[in-house]
């Protein structure tokens, strides 16, 4: 199908090209195994992503939402107990918080669109049981406070890594830097599966195990239940498929990379660019950059034939959804003056010079 952008905010076909084959076969593989749930390639898969993550173990499960909801509700928290998280993320971030059975406490972020460990620690109270960073668009959040936060309070410290798989904080990767992380495997996500998808990983082997009951019907033996749970299972030709990216992760972040600290320099000048802090390996799920004309900027790159997106236009605090929650709209000032900031562009590891090119034209073009 032809896209009607000249830059479109994705690039599937083009970013697999040097491994289609392989997805072909390991797809005819597994159709011809008739082993579709529970089997090698799932197993494979969680250990490869374990070992990648840098962490003893791993679980796959449906998608991130799954990942998140499941590993709350594995607390045993109670609606007193409270979590706290950035506001401005994706939805899940919260909805997992109130469907795991706790209460959702928002804390305001930096300028990097991450949670800020001071407003962390102005939101603590005797009900406070953990901590929900979210590694926003590749790039991780400030874990040696949030770590050190925690352990000062006695907290869970569960990373919301959905969008940051490679990405590292001063040498460790994420995943590895809480007491437990989740990772969304979507198509959006820099490793991804054909459909939904997600992932688990602690170095807490018996809190895993719980959690492989957990996805499964809470089933602990093929016909004994211990507990009433659902099916948010990761089927085996998703963890076929998704044996193949993980092979080729690093080289498409390393791509995404090179193309990221281009356009930091070109752009640099005219708005606000994702230049990584001390100790941050950036991954650049999404590349944001910040700019007061983003509503004029937004409309301007796509009549040129240039994707955009905002991630998020509405924070949660002021979802509908979070009415019952009594947040109002200047509680949390930085998150807010982002909302109408940020503007996210196309960046796909198969993206060509002359696209790169066009792209900052067009851009320097508008701010002349
Ligand atoms: C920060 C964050 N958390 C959680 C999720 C949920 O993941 P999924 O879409 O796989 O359910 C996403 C998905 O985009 C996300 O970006």
């Amino acid at each position: 199908m032809k896209n009607r952008f000249k830059i479109p905010y994705t690039a599937f076909k083009d970013n697999q090209k040097s491994f289609r084959k392989e997805l072909i076969n390991v797809f005819t593989k597994t159709l011809d195994s008739g082993r579709y749930i529970a089997g090698p390639e799932l197993d494979k898969f969680e250990k490869e992503f374990a070992k990648y993550c840098e962490v003893k173990k791993a679980t796959g499960v449906a998608n991130g939402t799954c990942a998140l909801h499941l590993t709350i509700k594995d607390f045993n928290l109670t609606s007193e107990d409270e979590v706290i998280t950035a506001p401005n993320s994706f939805f899940s971030s919260a909805s997992s918080i109130e469907l795991g059975g706790a209460k959702i406490i928002f804390a305001d972020v930096n300028d990097d669109l991450n949670i800020n460990p001071d407003e962390i620690e102005k939101r603590i109270t005797k009900r406070t049981k953990m901590i929900m960073p979210v590694h926003l668009t590749g790039r991780p959040a400030k874990m040696k406070r949030i770590t050190e936060i925690a352990k000062k309070h006695n907290l869970i410290v569960l990373e919301d890594a959905a969008q940051s798989v490679g990405a590292k904080y001063f040498g460790k990767k994420v995943g590895s830097l809480g007491d437990v992380a989740t990772f969304s495997l979507h198509p959006l996500k820099n490793l991804h599966a054909y459909g939904d998808a997600g992932i688990l990983v602690s170095n807490n082997e018996k809190l895993v195990n719980n959690l492989k009951i957990r996805k499964n019907h809470g089933l602990s033996k093929r016909d004994r239940c211990e507990y009433w749970s659902y099916n948010c299972r990761l089927d085996e030709l998703q963890a076929a498929l998704l044996r193949v990216q993980l092979k080729n992760l690093d080289k498409q972040i390393k791509k995404k990379r090179k193309l990221a600290q281009i356009l930091n320099e070109e752009l640099n000048e005219i708005v606000n660019v994702p230049f990584e802090n001390e100790g941050e390996f950036h991954v650049y799920q999404t590349y944001v950059i910040q700019s007061e004309a983003r509503d004029k900027l937004k409309e301007y790159l796509i009549s040129k034939g240039i994707e955009a997106f905002i991630h998020y236009p509405v924070p949660l605090h002021l979802q509908p959804a979070a009415k019952d929650l009594n947040y109002s709209a200047n509680e949390f000032p930085k998150t807010m003056e982002l909302s109408s900031k940020i503007l996210s562009l196309p960046l796909y590891p198969s993206m060509k010079e002359d696209k790169l090119e066009y792209l900052i034209k067009t851009f320097k073009k508008f701010f002349k």
